[in-house]
């Protein structure tokens, strides 16, 4: 019909003129919407209840309840649904009134029938707009659900079970387990196996927001709250609403902050830094370390209401070490994962390979497992994977540090990721970056270009030349 990918609409028309209801339904059906029709505000909320609309055509003036009512009424009721008033000719404060009351549009009566059309495509280019991003999400999510978490042990079945079941609630949920264990991908599974799936999934790394920015990062701030906030912006908890917030690293929130955190919690509220008022969030949040937060509580590195508050329901992910039985199938899966991604064949391992698995100690969990099987990969170019073709498996007998070189990285790399980090956080302001990395502005200038690390756009967000 509109010829621009977007299709039909669910239209209810409210009008309490018989002659007139008939009239404007026709010319909707033929337009390629579906119609239904009611005499009045009440019987159009009885359809409501009754089946889903994605817009309702409302006349103002009826006997009984008005269209204005009807529209807050409505309104409360299904948050989502797009009102359009159709005011009579002469009464334009009528029409602010609807605007004002939260209405879609409105449009003048008597009404060209153009005009309700040109209103029609509009919320259907919307509408449209809306299932393919909640399909979009829906395709993400497959690619995160708990049947993706490999493994046969009874840890793992457990995992995933307690996974579905924490997924229908909206509990707070603490994953723990050492580094590489798969704390993320429980994380991702337990958003995307919910009702919150076609929500945002909003991931934070509390380890990496500098403790002068993580209030306003978190909770948001106003426009002017401080020297370089020059737009107003929500913060992660703000972004997450109505879908997951994902505290990772949770044990590196700093204790100045905790306090907030518990707040957020407990009221399901945030004060963006600036705000006068706090704003509501619909929270669900799960958080994740790989440290013993009941010993950070004991030594007071992290506060006690705020575990409990956090540590509602709970799940471990032991070490690779500890279920022995995943780690064929885990390679196995791996490789293909990792084949696919390069296009390259992926003919398993030999007995030897697998043997020699078996026999790491594994202190980077499935993290470590995976880029050990994707340099594995490389080596045997094609053949199935021996023993040789394994990094830890070199002819000379391997230093305790020497199980996955690649993974450690230089102190210029670490130098050059904080830096970027600390820019990006500063939206690439160099003072303020330069006061959190606690070097001086002409010293971070020579890093910037020492490692080539370039302004997003070019631009120069300090606004003035370096000298
Ligand atoms: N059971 C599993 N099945 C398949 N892949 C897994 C599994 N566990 C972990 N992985 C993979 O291992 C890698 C590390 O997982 P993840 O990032 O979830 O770990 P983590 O516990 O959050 O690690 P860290 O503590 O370092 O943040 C990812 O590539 C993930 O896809
Ligand atoms: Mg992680």
């Amino acid at each position: 019909m509109s010829g621009d990918g977007a299709s039909g609409i669910r239209v209810l028309v409210v009008e309490d003129d018989p002659r007139m209801l008939d009239v404007l339904a026709s010319h909707i059906e033929r337009m390629g919407h579906a119609v239904r029709k009611a005499r009045g505000a009440v019987e159009a909320l009885q359809l409501l209840e009754e089946g889903p609309a994605d817009l309702v055509l409302s006349d103002v003036r009826m006997p009984g309840m008005d269209g204005r009512t009807f529209l807050q009424v409505a309104g409360q009721r299904f948050p989502e649904l797009r009102v359009v008033l159709m005011t009579a000719f002469g009464s334009i404060d009528d029409a602010v009134e609807a605007m004002q009351a939260g209405a879609y549009s409105y449009v003048l009566k008597p009404f060209k029938v153009e005009l309700i059309a040109a209103v029609l495509r509009n919320a259907a280019r919307e509408v449209a707009l809306g299932r393919e991003r909640a399909g979009l999400r829906r395709a993400i999510g497959g690619k995160w659900s708990a049947d993706r978490i490999i493994g046969t042990s009874p840890q793992i079945q457990a995992v995933r079970r307690v996974i579905r079941e924490a997924a229908a609630l909206s509990a707070t949920v603490l994953v723990t387990g050492p580094s590489g264990s798969g704390k993320e991908m429980v994380a991702r599974a337990i958003h995307y196996e919910g009702p919150r799936a076609a929500r945002p999934f909003v991931p934070v790394n509390c380890a990496a927001i500098p403790e002068p920015l993580f209030e306003s990062a978190m909770f948001g701030h106003r426009r002017g709250a401080f020297t370089d906030a020059h737009e107003s912006q929500a913060g992660f908890a703000e972004q997450s609403s109505g879908g997951t917030l994902f505290l990772d690293e949770v044990g590196d929130i700093p204790l100045s902050q905790q306090v907030k955190l518990l707040r957020m919690l407990q009221e399901s509220e945030v004060t963006p830094v600036g705000a006068s008022r706090p704003v509501p969030v619909d929270l669900r949040v799960v958080a994740a370390t790989h440290e013993d937060l009941e010993a950070m509580v004991h030594s007071g590195r992290f506060r006690e209401d705020l575990y409990y508050r956090v540590n509602v329901l709970r799940i471990h992910l032991p070490g690779l070490r500890e279920r022995p039985g995943d780690l064929g199938a885990l390679a196995e899966h791996l490789l293909l994962e990792i084949a696919h991604e390069h296009g390259t064949p992926a003919l398993g391992f030999t007995e030897g390979a697998l043997s020699a698995l078996s026999g790491h100690p594994w202190p980077g969990n499935v993290r470590e497992l995976r880029n050990v099987v994707e340099r594995a990969a490389l080596a045997a170019r094609g053949r199935r994977i021996d023993s040789t073709d394994l990094p830890f498996a070199a002819p000379a007998p391997a230093p305790a540090c020497a199980t996955a070189p690649a993974a450690i990285a230089t102190l210029s790399e670490v130098e050059r990721e904080q830096i970027e980090k600390v820019l990006r956080l500063c939206s690439w302001n160099r003072s303020a970056a330069a006061r959190i990395l606690g070097i001086d502005r002409r010293t971070l200038f020579t890093k910037i270009q020492r490692h080539r690390l370039a302004v997003p756009g070019g631009r120069d967000p300090d606004g003035d030349a370096e000298g």
